[in-house]
């Protein structure tokens, strides 16, 4: 398992290009299942969970090739296979979006149940209520969800759940009633722009859809959809990430490709917290203006703050001036960050859903594990800031979000250097094979 070795202080300066948005790409790679002809796919970052998809896409008859330039081109070349195995899926929840293309296209899907996460349990019941109202047959055999129908019948459809709207479950539900006899109507859908972006590819493969963006989407099932050339958005994520990271190293950082208008409540709260981020053609830029200021803040589906940033931001909000309240309504038990932010010195309390950080001067380098996508981010943002060195174990995390994350830190002026964990030397004692 690699590691990262961070050495804090350095003020991150220069341009850094945001990369296609993870969470746009898995659901649109998914929805060439739907397709006939092949599907050109731009903009598709290079993670692992990217991968991870592109190999389930392979089980379930699509091949998927990606050529010089990074476009992906993928086509369904095999309908005779509808499984996608625990093996596969284990390593990647976001695997349940072929559920409803399968189903949508072929009549049948079986699909391994996902599990849950270290941010908290990951149900699916409201992906299953949507697709049985379009018709489907469904039930849970072995660990295995189990679908089947004749063609999917429109219908409407109620997707809210007990924290609010579900994003993979109104993509899943949009991609089913593409081909869906009749009219369906999605309320409560999910607002996020990840939905729009796959909302546009499905209209370019021939797919009638109204609102993907608000609370209400209204999809006209089409006999068959053809395959598409489209563009994946750039990562919002990613861009709130770096802006994260120049902002708590005092730096000056332009991040290409970052849109306002997807950040409007990150870049609300930043402005809040005396971060000074300001639009420039092309991009935003993150500039110091000295020592951020507590804020109080609640992750919210979109166009709230989005839990995807929420441990980045506790990560900047540690070394602010004041105490600040972090409110979690997306996800209440994702803090698992905080305690290994504690062993770098910051003063974190929770208190059911919220959490408060009494704002230290600087935080210190320490050995810490990440244990999950965006935790794993908190703790590199912090030890960018902290004294001296922080190393990071378990960084697999990380590599299924962010494309060459390191790189780009050090182009922007970070010291952070990847450790592979075969042999190190342990000081005074030689290299060993470390066990990890
Ligand atoms: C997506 C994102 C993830 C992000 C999350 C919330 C992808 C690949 N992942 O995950 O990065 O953190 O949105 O913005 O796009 N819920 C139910 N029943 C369901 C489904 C969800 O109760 O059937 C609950 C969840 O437990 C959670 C809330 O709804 O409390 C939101 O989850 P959801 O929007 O579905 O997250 P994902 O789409 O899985």
């Amino acid at each position: 398992m690699d590691r990262f070795v961070i050495k804090g202080g350095s003020a991150l300066s220069g341009e850094v290009l945001i990369g296609g948005a993870k969470n746009a790409s898995l659901p649109i790679l998914a929805a060439t299942v739907l397709a006939e002809g092949p599907s050109s796919i731009g903009n598709v970052p290079r993670l692992q969970d990217v991968g991870a998809l592109c190999r389930i896409l392979g089980q379930i008859g699509v091949s998927v090739s990606r050529d010089s330039v990074g476009r992906l081109t993928c086509e369904v070349i095999d309908e005779d296979c509808v499984t996608a195995p625990y093996d596969l899926v284990r390593r990647m929840r976001a695997s349940i979006c072929v559920l409803g293309p399968l189903l949508a296209k072929r009549g049948q899907a079986r699909v391994s149940l996902p599990g849950g996460g270290v941010i908290g349990p990951r149900p699916i019941d409201l992906h299953l209520k949507g697709l049985r109202a379009l018709g489907a047959r469904i039930r849970i055999e072995h660990g295995y969800v189990v679908g089947e129908a004749d063609r999917l019948r429109g219908a409407r459809v109620y997707l809210g759940g007990p924290s609010g709207p579900t994003v993979l479950g109104t993509a899943t539900v949009m991609m089913a009633a593409t081909l869906a006899e009749g009219e369906t109507v999605i309320e409560h859908a999910a607002c996020e722009p990840e939905i729009e972006n796959l909302a546009g590819f499905l209209a370019a493969m021939g797919a009638s859809i109204e609102g993907a963006g608000t609370h209400r989407i209204r999809i006209r099932g089409v006999e068959k959809l053809r395959g598409a050339r489209y563009e994946v958005m750039p990562d919002r994520i990613e861009a709130g990430t770096f802006l994260m990271a120049g902002a708590i190293t005092g730096g000056d950082v332009f991040c290409r490709g970052a849109r306002a208008d997807r950040l409007d409540a990150v870049l609300d709260r930043l402005a809040d917290a005396n971060v000074n981020v300001t639009e420039e053609p092309g991009g935003l830029r993150v500039k110091s203006c000295g020592r951020p200021r507590r804020t109080d803040l609640t992750a919210l589906p979109y166009p709230g703050f989005p839990t995807d940033l929420q441990a980045q931001m506790t990560a900047l909000l540690s070394v602010a001036e004041g105490t600040s309240v972090l409110t979690e309504r997306v996800f209440p038990d994702r803090f698992i960050h905080t305690a290994e932010l504690g062993r770098m010195g910051a003063r974190i309390a929770r208190e059911g859903d919220s959490v408060s950080i009494q704002g230290v001067r600087r935080l210190e380098g320490a050995e810490v594990m990440a244990s999950d996508l965006r935790a794993s981010a908190a703790l590199v943002i912090a030890a960018l800031a902290a004294e001296g060195e922080t190393v990071i174990r378990r960084i697999y995390h990380l590599d299924r979000g962010y494309e060459r994350f390191e790189q780009k830190l050090r182009s922007l002026g970070a010291d952070i250097r990847r450790e592979s964990g075969r042999d190190v030397a342990l000081p005074g004692l030689g290299t060993h094979a470390r066990a990890a």
